[in-house]
Formats: C-alpha cells, sequence, structure tokens
C-alpha cells in the first residue's frame, strides 16, 4: 500500500467512528451553512406570511378599537409569538453551533432570528404580557376629560381637542387645567399595570440573555459604548439647549409673570405641548423679530384649502421629485389619515409595513397644521424606507437601527419647511423677504423650539425607563425618578404638586405603548448629518460659501440626493449601521457637528440676546 491510500484508509475509518459516535457532525460545516441558507430561504415565505397576519389584525383593532378587534388581535399576537419562537428553537436545535459558521452574513440573519423579545415568553406569560400592553395603550387611546370652559362637557381626546388646546391657549388656567386632568386621567390610573408590566417585560429580557429590557433596547444599537455616546452628545448640545431655554424663559416670564420662582425652571403647561417636548407652538410669544412676517404656513394651508389627502400628496410629490419611490396605490386606498367620528381609534400616528412587499398604510389624525405637515413627511419616511428594503430578506426589513428609521421623512422635512421651498410650493408669500438676517434668525428660532427644545426630552424618557428597568428606582419612586429627570434635563417643572398617586411618564404614549425613546434622540442627531451630506451632494450647501447656509438648503428635485440616500436606505439591517451612515454621509460616527453648524448663527443671536437682557443660562 502507498503512503496515499494509508492516508485515505484512516481518513474513512474517521469519517465511519465519527459518523458512528457523533451523527450531527457527519456533516461538514460547509453543508450545515447551505442546509441553514435554504431553511432560512423557506422562513422568508413563512415569516411575511405570519407577520401579515398579525398586522392585519392588529391594523382591525388600531382603527377600530372593541372587544373583538382587540379578541383576534390578541390572538395572532400569539400566533406569531409562537411563531417566532418555534423557529428560534428550530435553528438552535438543528444548528446548535451556528455562531461558529464562517459566513457572517448567515450569522447576522441567525442571530435576528434568536432575539425574540417578549416573544420568547411562555405562552401564557406572553398572554399576560400582551394584554397589559393593550390595556395600557387603550387606556391612552380613550382618555377623555372635561373642558375647562363648558363644565358639563366630558368628552374631550387628545387628538384633537387637547392638543389643539395646548397649541393655541394662552389662558394659564385652562392650560393648566388640561394639563393635569389629562396628567391625573391618563397616566395615574396605569401605575399598577405598568409594574407589573415591567416585571414582565424583564423575564423576557432575562430569556433573551440580557440583563434587563433596557439592555434588551440598546442591543439594536449594536455598540458596547452607546450609552455613553449618547450621553456625549447630549452634553456637547445642553450648551445650546440652555440658551434657548434662557431665552424663552424670559420671553414667557412677560407673559405669564406670577408662575415663575428663581428655581430658574420653566413650568410645563406654558410651552405649547402637552410633555413640553417641542415648543414651535409658542413661537408667536417668544419670535426673536416678532414684528418680520410669519413663517408658520398654517393659515396659509388653511385659506387655500389643504386637506390631509393633499398634505400627503404634497409629501409625495417631494420624495419622487428625489427620484425616490411612489406610494403605491394600496397605500392611497387603505390607509386611515383623518380621525373618524363614528369609532375610537389609536389617534397615535404610525406607518405600517405589512411584510408582503404591496401592502404600506399610514394611520394618522391628521389635522391641517404646519406641524401635522411635517408629521406626515415623517410617516411617509418611514414608508418610503420600508419600500427601499422591501427586496431584502425577511430579517433585513428593518431600519438600520431605529432612530435611522425615524429620521428619513424628518430629514426631507429640513428642505421642505424651509422658506425657499415653502414659496416654491406657494405656501408662503412671494413677497416676503427670505434673505434677511432677521427672517433667518426667526426661522433658526422656530426650528431650534422644535429640534433643540426635543433633544433632552428625547433622551430622558428612556433614561428613566433604563433606571425603571435596571431596578435602580422601584414603584415607591416612579413619579420622584420621572420629575428629577425632567429637571435635570429639560429645567421644567409640574404646575402643580404631584406625588406617587401621579405617573406622570404614563401619560406619554410611548410609555404605555412601550415603544422605545432613544430612537428619536438618535434620530435627531443623524438626521442634521444626512441633510448635511445630501445638501452637498445637491449642491445646495458649501460650508466655505455664507451664501449658501445649511439651514436654507432644500434638496427638492436632486436626483443626486435621492440616489445617495435610496442606496444606503435599501440596505435594510444587513449591514451595522456605522456603514449605512458611511454610504449617505461619510463619516461611521453619530456627531453633533452638523446640528451645531446648522444652528450657529442662531447660537451667536441667543448667547448675545440673554446676555443683554441678563438671563444667565441654567437652573437650580
Ligand atoms: C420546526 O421543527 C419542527 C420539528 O422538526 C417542524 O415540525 C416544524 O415544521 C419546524 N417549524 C418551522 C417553522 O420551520
Ligand atoms: C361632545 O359633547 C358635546 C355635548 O356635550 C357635543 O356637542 C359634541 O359634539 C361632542 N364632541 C365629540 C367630539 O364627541
Ligand atoms: C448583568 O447582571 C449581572 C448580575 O447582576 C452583573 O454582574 C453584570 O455586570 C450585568 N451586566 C451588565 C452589562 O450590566
Amino acid at each position: 500500500m502507498t503512503i496515499w491510500t494509508l492516508a485515505i484508509v484512516a481518513f474513512l475509518l474517521i469519517c465511519i467512528i465519527d459518523a458512528w459516535n457523533l451523527p450531527s457532525l457527519r456533516k461538514s460545516t460547509n453543508d450545515l451553512e447551505s442546509e441553514a441558507h435554504s431553511y432560512l430561504v423557506e422562513l422568508d415565505q413563512l415569516s411575511s406570511q405570519k407577520c401579515y397576519e398579525s398586522y392585519v389584525a392588529e391594523w382591525a383593532y388600531a382603527t377600530d378599537i372593541n372587544d373583538e378587534n382587540e379578541k383576534v388581535k390578541l390572538e395572532l399576537s400569539l400566533d406569531s409569538a409562537k411563531f417566532s419562537k418555534e423557529i428560534s428553537q428550530n435553528v438552535t436545535a438543528t444548528f446548535p453551533l451556528w455562531r461558529e459558521f464562517k459566513d457572517p452574513d448567515l450569522v447576522r440573519k441567525l442571530k435576528k432570528i434568536t432575539i425574540l423579545g417578549a416573544a420568547r415568553l411562555p405562552d401564557d406569560q406572553f398572554k399576560k404580557y400582551a394584554q397589559l400592553e393593550t390595556d395600557m395603550t387603550k387606556h391612552y387611546s380613550t382618555t377623555t376629560i372635561c373642558s375647562f370652559k363648558y363644565k358639563e362637557t366630558c368628552n374631550l381626546s387628545l387628538e384633537p381637542e387637547l392638543t389643539k388646546i395646548m397649541r393655541e391657549s394662552r389662558n394659564e388656567e385652562e392650560l393648566r387645567h388640561v394639563w393635569t386632568e389629562w396628567h391625573d386621567k391618563s397616566g395615574g390610573p396605569i401605575k399598577q399595570t405598568y409594574k407589573k408590566f415591567v416585571e414582565i417585560s424583564n423575564q423576557a429580557a432575562k430569556l433573551n440573555d440580557f440583563n434587563d429590557t433596557g439592555a434588551l433596547w440598546l442591543n439594536s444599537y449594536e455598540s458596547e459604548t452607546f450609552k455613553d455616546d449618547v450621553e456625549e452628545l447630549w452634553q456637547t448640545l445642553k450648551p445650546l439647549y440652555q440658551q434657548i431655554h434662557a431665552y424663552v424663559r424670559a420671553k414667557l416670564r412677560n407673559v405669564y409673570g406670577d408662575q415663575f420662582s428663581d428655581d430658574g425652571l420653566i413650568p410645563a403647561h406654558l410651552l405649547g405641548n402637552m410633555w413640553a417636548q417641542s415648543w414651535e407652538n409658542i413661537d408667536s410669544l417668544t419670535s426673536p423679530y416678532p414684528n418680520k412676517a410669519s413663517i408658520d404656513v398654517t393659515e396659509q394651508m388653511i385659506q387655500q384649502g389643504y386637506t390631509p389627502l393633499k398634505m400627503f400628496q404634497v409629501s409625495d410629490e417631494f420624495f419622487t421629485s428625489l427620484g425616490l419611490i411612489a406610494m403605491p396605490d394600496e397605500f392611497w386606498k387603505e390607509s386611515l389619515i383623518e380621525k373618524p367620528d363614528n369609532r375610537q381609534v389609536v389617534c397615535h400616528a404610525s406607518a405600517w409595513d405589512f411584510c408582503n412587499g404591496k401592502d404600506f398604510r399610514i394611520k394618522q389624525c391628521t389635522r391641517v397644521t404646519a406641524t401635522d405637515l411635517v408629521i406626515v413627511h415623517h410617516e411617509m419616511g418611514h414608508i418610503q424606507y420600508d419600500l427601499l428594503y422591501k427586496d431584502q430578506p425577511y430579517f433585513y426589513r428593518e431600519g438600520a437601527n431605529p432612530g435611522f428609521h425615524e429620521a428619513v421623512g424628518d430629514t426631507l422635512a429640513l428642505s421642505v419647511i424651509t422658506p425657499k421651498h415653502l414659496k416654491e410650493i406657494g405656501l408662503l408669500d412671494e413677497s416676503i423677504p427670505i434673505d434677511d438676517y432677521e427672517t433667518s434668525i426667526n426661522f433658526l428660532f422656530s426650528m431650534a423650539l422644535n429640534k433643540i427644545a426635543f433633544l433632552p426630552f428625547s433622551y430622558l424618557i428612556d433614561k428613566y425607563r433604563w433606571d425603571i428597568y435596571d431596578g435602580t428606582v422601584d414603584e415607591s419612586q416612579y413619579n420622584t425618578h420621572w420629575w428629577r429627570l425632567r429637571k435635570e434635563y429639560q429645567g421644567i417643572k409640574p404646575p402643580n404638586a404631584r406625588s406617587e398617586a401621579n405617573f406622570d411618564a404614563g401619560a406619554k404614549y410611548h410609555v404605555p405603548a412601550n415603544v422605545e425613546y432613544l430612537r428619536y434622540f438618535v434620530s435627531t442627531i443623524i438626521q442634521f448629518q444626512f441633510h448635511r451630506s445630501l445638501c452637498i451632494e445637491a449642491g445646495q450647501y458649501d460650508p466655505l460659501d455664507p451664501k449658501k447656509p445649511l439651514h436654507n438648503c432644500d434638496i427638492y428635485r436632486s436626483k443626486a440626493a435621492g440616489s445617495k440616500l435610496a442606496a444606503g436606505l435599501s440596505m435594510g439591517s444587513s449591514k451595522p449601521w456605522p456603514e449605512v451612515m458611511r454610504v449617505i454621509t461619510g463619516q461611521e460616527k453619530m456627531d453633533a457637528y452638523a446640528i451645531r453648524e446648522y444652528f450657529k448663527p442662531l447660537e451667536k443671536w441667543l448667547t448675545a440676546a440673554n446676555e443683554e437682557m441678563g438671563e444667565i443660562p441654567g437652573w437650580k
């Protein structure tokens, strides 16, 4: 026998012994990997179908809250959770060593399959989880309060009535009434439910090998340092926030003097918004140059007979002008864009991808206002993203991280609401000068009321929940801790004494609905990075040309900008987000540079104005 024959015999022997002892290792890794590939292809179909079925039921419920729809929705979400659990178990059973596969793409997909969130819970626990979440959201969506002016009228909903009062009323007593009633009635009653929910949610996180729900949420950002990175970004932007806070405080003190004391805090009910999360509705009270023509286009929209449909069409036209995808027929047929008056619905705006590549819808109780026009673009951005990655494998049909999904529509809206663009689409009078300094400052100021005011709020909601989920704060401190953070980060205080009988965090949709919120902070940062990069691409911004400042840029009709954005977004979650970020911006990190660049003229102006008034930024 030659040495080769010997070797072959030895090899065969080893194979036989191997096969006899360890049948599961008989297959080479290559075979296993290709088997896993085939399984994933099969799952693609199945998962899309399951997802479709459960969204149909969820949509039916969200657009018509009743017991029957609730029952069906809960059944299908249980069904869908069982399915996720089954495929995850199958993967672990069939490919116990999948983490060692050579193909990184395969490992990435399998990892997504095996992180299940709440679906990992045993069936009875999952049912409880889903029921608690439904109960809280239903309570939130159906809460009504009594009117301040007409005491017997007790059917005021958050949308539209309370939102409108918070936006328009300048009567301190009325604002206080609405603020207090809403917080007492929506938040307070769900406190115990929320506590139970936190416990089950944490059990689920642990079953997924995370310490708690906060850690599970952070996992979607695929970075060990994410929490620190976010804190650092906030620290960079805090001085700008404090400038706008101080300026607004001084202006509001002129209007509601007796509501202020020397602690430097702003009462939360005076900022034009139920949660004091963004302040653009008090623009008219605080505008730097009030004698300049207003660039709030709400009046114009009403005068021109805008309807919710028209608002969606205007948005669609902006997307297609960039060479992006037009909304499909199903979208126009199936979306719900106005609040129906014959049934209760979950009014909180949302965008839906039914996972079948055809059916995409928005649900929004749209009002004809400039703010809602921006929200329309925001929601349309979600659908555009869904459309761009619809041909990715099922497990990659999601945002590069949750913040990316929130940033798409907002990025476009940064162009749409420039005075230049509003003129172009006929919403701003031709005669209004837009290039002069004072109009620019007014514009940047209103943008800051929206975007900069939002930063601490969008950060603290999850900071609060991280502390609850990891046990730093228990039920006896739920409301105290909420106000501790509201004070520390936002510099605001409640309009009257609060106690642990209240649960004021529960008065914000994303808490009862259990939607992670850090995504909105991330989105606010990266949308300016996207905007900057697309503006350069469109030739609308030049860092060296003072005639082309970032805040004036409008990327309308720039196919180059559109295709750059599409190149990144169509990747879905197939690559870690820094790679997607690089495609869109050339940079791999979140960075406050773009947002600071955008607001630079305003920051300078505010600093001088506060100094002149003797208004010292910050609070006790
Ligand atoms: C999971 O594995 C079981 C047992 O092999 C099989 O019957 C079932 O069809 C598999 N489920 C899926 C969704 O692949
Ligand atoms: C609320 O009730 C009043 C009468 O009490 C009625 O006129 C009004 O139409 C109701 N509004 C809504 C939104 O149901
Ligand atoms: C998770 O919990 C364990 C045990 O309490 C602790 O030792 C570990 O540091 C925690 N991990 C993280 C990332 O916080």
